[in-house]
C-alpha cells in the first residue's frame, strides 16, 4: 500500500518518520518529484534502485535543507560556495569531493569518490528535509527510463504499491530536473542542463562548456544512458511539418495540420514550456497510442535559457531504446 500524504504538518511528520525508518517516500521539489530514502543507509538506498529498476552504477543526488548541512558531507571550494550562495535553495546540483567522515552511503554514490548534493526550493520540501535530519537520496520518482513525474498523480501511476508513501505538495513549478555541475576537476563541467540556465551559471563561473545538444556527443558521465525519459511513441525532433500519423508537441504558434496537439507554450515562453514538458509527453503518449498514432513530432525549441534543458530531455526521449 502506498499512502498519499497531505502537505501539512502531520503529513510531513509521517513522511519524515517513514524515511528515518528506512522507508521510501516520494516528495515534490521545485523540479520534479523525487523518490526519497535515507542516504546514509545502504539498505534504504538499495530499495530505491529496486523500486525504480534503476541500474546500480547510476549515482543518486543527496538532498539537504540548507547549504550548511550539504557542506558537512561534501567539501566545497570557493566557487561551490559562491554558487550555493547564489542558487540555493534552487535547481542546482553540485558534484563535489566527499568529506572525510561523509555519511552518504557508497551505494548512493555508486562507489565514486564524489557526491552530488542539492538544496531544493520549497517550504514543504525544506520542512521535510529538516525533519529527517539526514541526507535524503532522491532520483526522480519514476520507473527507470520513463518520463519524470511533475505531480503526485504521475508518481502513483508508476510506483503505487512499490513505495511507502507520496507527500503531495502539488505540481512542480520548474518541471525539469536540476542542473548538474561537476566541480571536482580543474574547471566546472555541466553534466546535465536543468532548471538553472547556463547563462545564469556563467554570471558566477564564466562560460560553462556544455554538450552540443541533439548531437549525441555527450560526455560519458554516469547516468548518461542512451534512452531516458522515453515515452512509448517515438519522438521526432525539430519538426517543421506534422504527418497524419503524428501527435504534435508544439511550442509557439502550432504547425498547421496537427491533430492531437499539446502546446508547451503558445506564446513561446520557455519557463512555461519546461513546466508543461513531462505532462505533455505523458498526455501525447497515452492519447496518441489510444488513437493508433506512430510518433510525437516536437517543434524546434530555442537553445537559450531553459530551452537547453528541454532540448536535452527531448533528445533523450528521441534516442533509440533497448528492446
Ligand atoms: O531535480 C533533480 O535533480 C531531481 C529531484 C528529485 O531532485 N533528481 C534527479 O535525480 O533528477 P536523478 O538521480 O534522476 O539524477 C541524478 C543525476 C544523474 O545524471 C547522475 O548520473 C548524476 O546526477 N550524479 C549523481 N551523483 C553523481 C556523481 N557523484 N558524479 C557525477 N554525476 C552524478
Ligand atoms: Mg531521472
Amino acid at each position: 500500500m502506498t499512502e498519499r500524504l497531505e502537505a501539512n504538518d502531520a503529513g510531513i511528520a509521517r513522511a519524515a518518520a517513514l524515511l528515518r525508518a528506512g522507508g521510501l517516500v516520494a516528495f515534490g521539489t521545485e523540479t520534479v518529484y523525487g523518490l526519497g530514502a535515507d542516504a546514509t543507509s545502504d539498505v534504504a538506498v538499495a530499495r530505491i534502485f529496486a523500486a525504480k529498476e534503476r541500474p546500480r552504477f547510476n549515482p543518486l543526488i543527496s538532498h539537504f535543507p540548507d547549504a550548511e548541512s550539504a557542506f558537512a558531507e561534501a567539501a566545497p571550494d570557493e566557487l561551490a560556495r559562491r554558487l550555493a550562495e547564489r542558487f540555493w535553495p534552487g535547481p542546482l546540483t553540485l558534484v563535489l569531493p566527499r568529506r572525510p567522515g561523509c555519511t552518504i552511503s557508497d551505494l548512493a554514490a555508486a562507489g565514486l569518490p564524489s557526491v552530488a548534493v542539492r538544496v531544493p526550493r520549497g517550504a514543504v520540501t525544506t520542512a521535510l528535509l529538516r525533519a529527517v535530519g539526514r541526507p535524503v537520496a532522491a532520483p526522480s520518482a519514476n520507473l527507470s527510463g520513463k518520463v519524470s513525474p511533475s505531480d503526485a498523480y504521475h508518481v502513483l501511476r508508476g510506483l503505487s504499491g512499490r513505495i511507502d508513501a507520496v507527500l503531495d505538495s502539488g505540481p512542480c513549478p520548474v518541471g525539469v530536473e536540476s542542473t548538474v555541475l561537476d566541480l571536482t576537476g580543474d574547471s566546472p563541467v555541466l553534466l546535465r542542463p536543468g532548471g538553472v540556465t547556463v547563462e545564469a551559471l556563467a554570471e558566477i563561473c564564466g562560460p560553462v562548456s556544455h554538450p552540443d545538444d541533439y548531437a549525441d556527443t555527450l560526455p560519458a558521465a554516469p547516468g548518461r544512458l542512451a534512452s531516458h525519459y522515453a515515452p512509448g511513441l517515438t519522438v521526432r525532433l525539430d519538426a517543421t511539418e506534422v504527418a497524419p500519423d503524428e501527435a504534435l508537441l508544439a511550442f509557439g504558434p502550432a504547425l498547421p495540420g496537427g491533430g492531437l496537439t499539446w502546446n508547451l507554450s503558445p506564446e513561446g515562453h520557455l519557463d512555461e514550456a519546461a513546466s508543461r514538458l513531462f505532462a505533455g509527453l505523458r498526455f501525447l503518449d497515452s492519447e496518441g497510442a489510444r488513437r493508433g498514432l506512430a510518433r510525437i513530432a516536437a517543434m524546434p525549441i530555442p537553445r537559450t535559457g531553459l530551452g537547453l534543458a528541454i532540448r536535452d530531455r527531448l533528445r533523450r526521449a528521441a534516442s533509440p531504446r533497448p528492446g
